[in-house]
């Protein structure tokens, strides 16, 4: 699904910078080698990247666990 009209691009786009350790949605644009054009994505990309890194903090928090 796209996540950009503007730009578009998609939401497997944005996860794939957000592997990449991009951690802002202006980085989401860097990444993609763009520039915000109407701003309408970036609620979006906000609430992909806030998701993101509460996911990663998840799995460290579980290693510890997991490895005992
Ligand atoms: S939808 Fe992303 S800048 Fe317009």
């Amino acid at each position: 699904m796209y996540v950009c009209i503007c730009n578009a691009f998609t939401e497997r786009q944005v996860r794939t910078a957000l592997d990449q350790g991009v951690r802002s949605p202006a980085g989401v644009f860097r990444a993609r080698k763009c520039a915000p054009q109407c701003g309408k994505c970036v609620p979006t990309l906000r609430q992909m990247v806030d998701r993101h890194q509460a996911q990663s903090v998840d799995a460290e928090l579980a290693l510890p666990l997991a490895a005992e």
